[in-house]
């Protein structure tokens, strides 16, 4: 059984504020700070950097999750590992190295996590899954929060812990997009054990949205 875990994303709280931001999330017993790192090309939007990363690091000890929606992510693996990244998830159809790039990871010290978008099938992923300590399955295209979640998506969810099973692997199996307190029972059933959520947590009482989300993952 694997441990369930709560990944709130930053990406919706105040940017100004980031070290209030990240205590709030500590205090409310989230287990992970979700960074989403957009860079304009691979998604629309731009988010912000490494640099912002180191200096969230000395204020916090959530794991921080980065997750780069970024192109050509293994240029940048080194940056975002001397920054004080714990994991960092990067997108298959971001990269043609996935397999290098993934090891690449590992080598700087910090946990390797492959994300598929809505639209990418398991089977990409396939022959990479020993490489990695956690699957991140979007739930939404990436790109912007607030966005709906994508309930075909757990198909996916099932067959990867099907392989899990079948392989003798170990990785979490991380949701993100949508994430609220109705459609986090789906992920749960399906068999997600990493819950990002952005908008849910951060429009509205940090701590009691928290809550809210554990009592529904609670085993
Ligand atoms: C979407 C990002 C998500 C986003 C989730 O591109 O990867 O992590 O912050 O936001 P919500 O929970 O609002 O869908
Ligand atoms: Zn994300």
């Amino acid at each position: 059984m694997k441990i369930n875990k709560l990944a709130p994303s930053i990406l919706s709280a105040d940017y100004a504020n980031f070290e209030s931001e990240l205590k709030k999330l500590e205090a409310s017993g989230a287990e992970y700070a979700h960074i989403d790192v957009m860079d304009g090309h691979f998604v629309p939007n731009i988010s912000f950097g490494a640099g912002v990363v180191a200096s969230m690091r000395p204020h916090s000890k959530l794991v921080f999750d980065c997750h780069l929606m970024v192109t050509n992510p293994e240029q940048h693996i080194e940056e975002f590992a001397r920054a004080g990244a714990d994991i960092i998830s990067i997108h298959v159809e971001a990269t043609p190295h996935i397999h290098g790039a993934l090891q690449k990871i590992r080598l700087a010290g910090v946990k390797p996590s492959v994300v598929i978008n809505p639209g990418t099938p398991v089977e990409s992923i396939q022959h990479i899954l020993n490489l990695v300590d956690q699957v991140l399955v979007m739930t939404v295209n990436p790109g912007f929060g607030g966005q709906a979640f994508l309930p075909e998506t757990m198909d996916k969810i099932r067959q990867l812990v099907q392989l899990r099973e079948e392989k003798g692997l170990d990785f979490d199996i991380e949701v993100d997009g949508g994430i609220d307190d109705k459609t986090i029972h789906a992920a749960k059933e399906a068999g997600a054990n990493v819950f990002v959520a952005g908008s849910y947590v951060f429009n509205g009482d940090v701590n009691e949205r928290v809550q809210t989300l554990r009592a529904a993952i609670q085993d």
